[in-house]
């Protein structure tokens, strides 16, 4: 195991920020949070032994201040929402790219042995060859959140090989279980507590996407950390080799929460009955580097969706 002292891990309070900080503590390393809260909550972190500070990635002096004395940085921060680039084009710019610069200038001067970087599957854009690999190219993103995704990541290996850290950019599947706040298994499960007998579905509901449960992600994440054979700079992509239609999500979450009859509303959605402008149609990745060194998910893409709706039909009920 390699070890690190002390972490830095901005958006440490959110859905995988939070797992990923338990998980560092539990390795003995002393774990400083950054979160400004905007989609975090500081209740994720309730009983966990870790410095939690309320800031901003976009405030220099306090990002620099608060990460003193850290040797792993894992940048988790990010505004997520595919949708809000519809809205306001420079979002993503500013919260995922000039925030990634921050934290990637804060931990050159502090000198840090290690940065994690979070990417997103949707830096590959409409494959066209499913499982992606990690080699393909060239990256076409479909959405600006993609965009900036793919954009930060450049800075981070341009950082790793320029300032001589090590870096690993995970490109994730969608991750799915306990403590999620935002997706399709939240959006289903809120919109039938609401109407058991009618569930609005975005698209057509054929997008075919690939989930991996937060246990089975944490796993690799450290698989990768703990690899002593790492070059400088990795881009591994995490997820499972099946995949689960939008359709038969909404037929795992009413399963979840009891329902039966109800009657499934699909919008049509945008262009080829994607959900929202910038929705991936079809996400499968190859997971070559993780295979390579014997990691496997343990769950299957619909074994990942059924037990997050049934821990969800749980805590709402
Ligand atoms: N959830 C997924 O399926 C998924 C898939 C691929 C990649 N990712 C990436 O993983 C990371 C975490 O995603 P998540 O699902 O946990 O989202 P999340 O919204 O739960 O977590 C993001 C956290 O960052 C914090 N944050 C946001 N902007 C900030 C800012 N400007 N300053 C300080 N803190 C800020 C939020 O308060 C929140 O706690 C993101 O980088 C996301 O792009 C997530």
């Amino acid at each position: 195991m390699v070890e690190h002292e002390r972490a830095f891990v901005t958006g440490g309070a959110g859905f995988i920020g939070s797992h990923l900080v338990e998980a560092l503590v539990e390795r003995g390393c002393e774990v400083v949070v950054y979160d400004n809260l905007v989609s975090g909550h500081r209740s994720f972190l309730e009983g966990v032994d870790c410095t939690f500070v309320e800031a901003d990635v976009l405030d220099v002096p306090a990002l620099e201040a608060a990460m003193e004395g850290c040797d792993l940085v894992v940048h988790s921060a990010a505004d997520p929402d595919v949708r809000v680039g519809v809205e306001d084009a420079n979002r993503h710019f500013e919260q995922n790219v000039q925030a990634t610069q921050n934290v990637l200038e804060g931990a050159r001067k502090e000198g840090v042995e290690t940065f994690l970087f979070l990417r997103t599957s949707t830096v590959y854009g409409e494959a066209e060859e499913l499982p992606t690999p990690e080699s393909y190219g060239p990256m076409k993103p479909i959405s600006t959140y993609g965009a900036s995704k793919l954009a930060a990541d450049a800075l981070v290996s341009g950082h790793a090989h320029t300032f001589d850290f090590d870096a690993v950019s995970y490109r994730f599947a969608n991750i799915l279980g306990p403590r999620l706040t935002h997706g399709v298994v939240y959006d289903f499960t809120h919109k039938l507590l609401d109407d058991p007998s009618r569930l609005e579905i975005l698209g057509d509901g054929s997008q075919e996407k690939s989930y991996c449960h937060i246990e089975d992600m944490l796993d690799a994440v450290f698989t990768v950390l703990d690899w002593e054979g790492r070059d400088r700079f990795e881009a591994v992509n995490v997820g499972t080799d099946s995949w689960t239609s939008v359709t038969r999500i909404a037929d795992l979450v009413c399963e979840a929460m009891g329902l039966e009859d109800v009657t499934y509303a699909y919008t049509g959605g945008v262009g080829a009955g994607r959900g929202w402008k910038g929705d991936v149609k079809k996400m499968r990745l190859a997971m070559d580097t993780l295979n390579d060194l014997g990691w496997t998910a343990e769950r299957s893409s619909d074994e990942a969706v059924r037990s997050t709706a049934e821990w969800m039909a749980k805590s709402v009920a």
